[in-house]
């Protein structure tokens, strides 16, 4: 629509961030806004930002700064900033940076659109609270837009765990869960525009316990309810806590039809001192345990997990023990990070590995794991797969899309459709992606 304001809005950090963004832009389309790619036209810029890695909140600084000239071409333009940094620095934002004309805290999106009319009016708005009211129930989806055919939907959010390191238990909040009912129908109308696989999101996702029938679910009552989702072909969920992993859970890997034989389960380290340094509550064998158990019940499942190196005091022999697990564990992929500390989080107050040293192991571990990554998708060659379709690849007449082990997969063939879920015999296996053949 040709009178519609244009909103340019830029995401960083986790997948919660990803669901966030759509929720907001659908929040805002109610205030006459649709979305645009790029930053040059906007009627409103909002960075959804990220406060998990190091100067998270000077690089957002620096990145409102850019706007400026911006701002003075066009003196309407309306600048927000959302998400992990704008609940962390709250009224500082506002302070600091005289473009900024809306900070809005995870917890309070279900209020942007009042939010948007108080800036309209040439004020500026800021509300970071952790409110009583449900803001999912307030930010219901409006319009029936088609989607692709894979989406994120939040069952769980916020985090009581606190982890030495991480600053997610002060930015999202305390752990809360989404009923049942609200989850089955927000997967429905997701269905009903397109979407195939749907994957569940929260910060410690498997401590799932929304209000359901009887009582509180937990995340393997809620998965085998939306198996029976007509039309919902995948199910995913991410992210999981060693703690909190149930029998019920491990089971459903074996015997629930749409669930996918994949599994993120972030371990950090594999030396016992440093998982009780950090705060983790579980040991390297408890996690290798539950590895073993989920491989009992789907001997083909793909393990995933995040590593923490160089955190306070963790020697060679630390580092070493982080190594054994991951031999022993096999990871398909995984995500890895050099300590970075984080004010406010009881790790900040411990003297630092030496950066060298630390650089030097994180790199020792991104190699086995690549490694052990290509050994996987390797092995895979020869296999027939099924993939749903995704998008376009860029090479003529390529789609892209992803096996059910998550791998990526290219494919060269007519008649492919977005949201089509084919058979494919894999024929190569590149750096980070699979290419195969229809069959
Ligand atoms: N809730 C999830 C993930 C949270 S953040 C979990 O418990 O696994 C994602 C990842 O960022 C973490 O798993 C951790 O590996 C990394 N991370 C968090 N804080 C960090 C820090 N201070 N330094 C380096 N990596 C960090
Ligand atoms: Fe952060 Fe730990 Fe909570 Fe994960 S479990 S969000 S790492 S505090
Ligand atoms: Fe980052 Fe917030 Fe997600 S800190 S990782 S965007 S919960």
């Amino acid at each position: 629509m040709a009178d519609m304001k244009k909103l340019y809005i830029k995401t960083y950090g986790c997948q919660m961030n990803v669901y966030d963004s759509e929720r907001m832009v659908e929040a805002l389309g109610g205030q006459g806004y649709e979305e645009v790619d790029t930053p040059d036209q906007a009627d409103m810029i909002l960075l959804n930002t990220c406060h998990i890695r190091e100067k998270a909140a000077e690089k957002v600084y620096s990145e409102l700064g850019r706007f400026k000239t911006l701002k003075a071409e066009n003196p309407d333009l309306k600048i927000g900033v959302a998400g992990c940094v704008a609940q962390a620095e709250g009224q500082e934002i506002i302070r600091r940076q005289p473009l900024v004309d809306l900070v809005v805290g995870p917890q309070s999106y279900h209020r942007l659109a009042e939010m948007e009319e108080i800036i309209r009016k040439g004020k500026r708005a800021l509300d970071t609270d952790f409110p009583e009211e449900d803001k999912f129930e307030k930010l219901k989806a409006r319009p029936k837009a088609k989607r692709g055919p894979t989406a994120f939907l939040t069952v769980q959010e916020g985090c009581d765990k606190f982890c030495a390191f991480c600053v997610v238990p002060y930015t999202r909040g305390a752990e809360v869960s989404r009923p049942v009912s609200q989850v089955l129908t927000e997967a429905r109308d997701l269905v009903e525009r397109g979407v195939r696989e749907i994957t569940l999101l929260g910060q410690n996702v498997n401590a799932y316990h929304g209000e359901g029938d009887g009582g509180a679910w937990s995340l393997a009552q809620l998965i085998w309810a939306l198996n029976d989702v007509d039309g919902l072909e995948r199910i995913r969920f991410t992210t999981s806590h060693p703690n909190d992993m149930t029998d019920d859970l491990i089971a459903a890997h074996g015997e629930c039809e749409k669930l996918m034989p994949y599994l993120h389960l972030p371990v950090q380290s594999g030396s016992d001192k440093i998982l009780k340094r950090m705060n983790r509550s579980h040991t390297a064998e408890s996690y290798l345990r539950l590895i073993e158990r989920f491989r009992e019940a789907r001997p083909d499942i793909l393990i995933s997990g995040d590593f923490i190196v160089g955190f306070p005091e963790e020697t060679e022999a630390d580092f070493n023990d982080t190594m054994s697990l991951i031999e022993e564990v096999k990871y398909g992929q995984a995500y890895s990070f050099k300590y970075s500390t984080r004010p406010g989080t009881p790790a900040a107050e411990r003297a630092l590995v030496d950066d060298q040293e630390a650089t030097e192991r994180l790199y020792r571990l991104q190699a086995l794991i690549a490694q052990q990554q290509k050994d996987i998708q390797d092995a895979m060659v020869g296999q027939n797969v099924k993939v749903l379709f995704e998008k376009p690849g860029r090479e003529p007449g390529q789609m892209v899309g992803k096996s059910a082990h998550l791998h990526a997969v290219h494919v060269t063939a007519d008649g492919i459709e977005l949201g089509d879920i084919k058979e494919i015999r894999i024929v190569e296996s590149r750096r980070n992606s699979l290419a195969g053949t229809v069959i």
